[in-house]
């Protein structure tokens, strides 16, 4: 049966420039936050995604700020296979790295990072962007990128050591039940959000206030149950880890809207291929990512800047699980 879905938000609308791209990639659909191709920079790149190989591609930025990440990735993946280390301990809460790939964009060979793509398999991809962290500027900033990173996202920001640079939801549409509905949002909804609107717009992106709560109430338990889980693991890498200080890094929360309908276990469409889904970490999904400022722990001290904005989204979460 088609699915009917419409976009009902236009802040942040799907791309509708067309960037010369190499055969078989294509733009990431999904991305909610960050650098995105524009029609009249052809300089701007966004992510893009390699349908086939199940990944996405970020490129690598700012040359400092691509370098960086790019040793992060390979600092992780020489950790060692044993898992016993801190380092190879946080490969689990990172999309899996493929290595760096030259591609030529729009006339011009760039590298890119190759990436799992987080929301793989997911058919209604629901995708939410929170960067993390009352600081947002590393150590090497500029007095003036200070002031800049200071003046955004102010209310969250400071309270909750939390802001949301852009989500996608897919919703039950309120007037005809029978159709889905798309809401995106980008950073300018982000940046007006106050605490109370930021916690009413994670409960939105749990579909927690659904029109149609009663058949979907299980498994948004679930969900959160699910977001929680991972949350708590990623916060138990924090308090054991000091070696790295993350700024202006992310937690990317995606889940698949499509299995929040039933609480049968379900067959779904991984590449073209059906394969049965019985765990909740097959379509909830929390990562870390974005570490183009990720830099040695100052005094070997843990990372208290990301760890209060933690704290503050597992009490949020918590209080949507309560409140269902
Ligand atoms: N591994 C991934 N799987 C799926 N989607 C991803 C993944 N990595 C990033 N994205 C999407 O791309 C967006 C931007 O990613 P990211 O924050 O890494 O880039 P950026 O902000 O442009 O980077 P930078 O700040 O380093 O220039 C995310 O909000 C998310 O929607
Ligand atoms: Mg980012």
């Amino acid at each position: 049966m088609a699915r009917k879905e419409q976009d009902v938000e236009h802040e942040l609308p799907p791309p509708r420039c067309h960037p010369l791209l190499p055969e078989g990639f294509r733009q990431l659909n999904t991305q909610v936050a960050g650098h995105t191709f524009e029609a009249a920079n052809t300089e701007a790149v966004g992510l893009l995604q390699d349908p086939s190989g199940g990944c996405v591609l970020k490129p690598m930025g700012k040359p400092e700020c691509g370098e960086r990440e790019l040793r992060f990735y390979e600092s992780l993946a020489e950790a060692g296979a044993s898992g016993d280390n801190d380092l190879a301990l946080l490969r689990g809460h990172v999309p899996r790295f493929y290595g760096p790939l030259k591609l030529v964009v729009n006339q011009r060979e760039r590298t890119f990072l190759r990436l799992e793509d987080l929301t793989l398999g997911m058919l209604q991809p629901c995708v939410m962007d929170i960067k993390m962290g009352k600081r947002t500027w590393d150590p090497e900033s500029s007095p003036r990128k200070r002031k800049l990173e200071e003046a955004k996202y102010v209310m969250c920001k400071q309270k909750l050591g939390l802001c949301l640079p852009g989500f996608q939801v897919y919703l039950k549409d309120d007037k005809d039940p029978s159709r889905t509905v798309v809401l995106r949002h980008g950073k300018d909804y982000g940046k007006s959000l106050s605490v109370e609107g930021f916690q009413k717009t994670m409960a939105l992106f749990f579909n927690a206030n659904s029109s149609d709560f009663r058949t979907v109430r299980p498994q948004t338990e679930v969900l959160l149950k699910e977001v929680l889980r991972q949350l708590e693991q990623i916060l138990t890498w924090f308090r054991g880890q000091r070696l790295l200080h993350f700024y202006a890094s992310s937690l990317l929360i995606c889940y698949d809207y499509s299995r929040l309908g039933s609480s049968e276990k379900s067959t779904h469409l991984l590449n073209g291929h059906h394969f049965k889904e019985d765990k909740p970490s097959d379509w909830v999904k929390v990562r870390m990512i974005d570490f183009a400022h990720v830099y040695p722990a100052d005094q070997a001290l843990p990372d208290e800047n990301y760890i209060f904005g933690l704290n503050s989204l597992i009490s949020v979460v918590h209080a949507i699980l309560h409140q269902i």
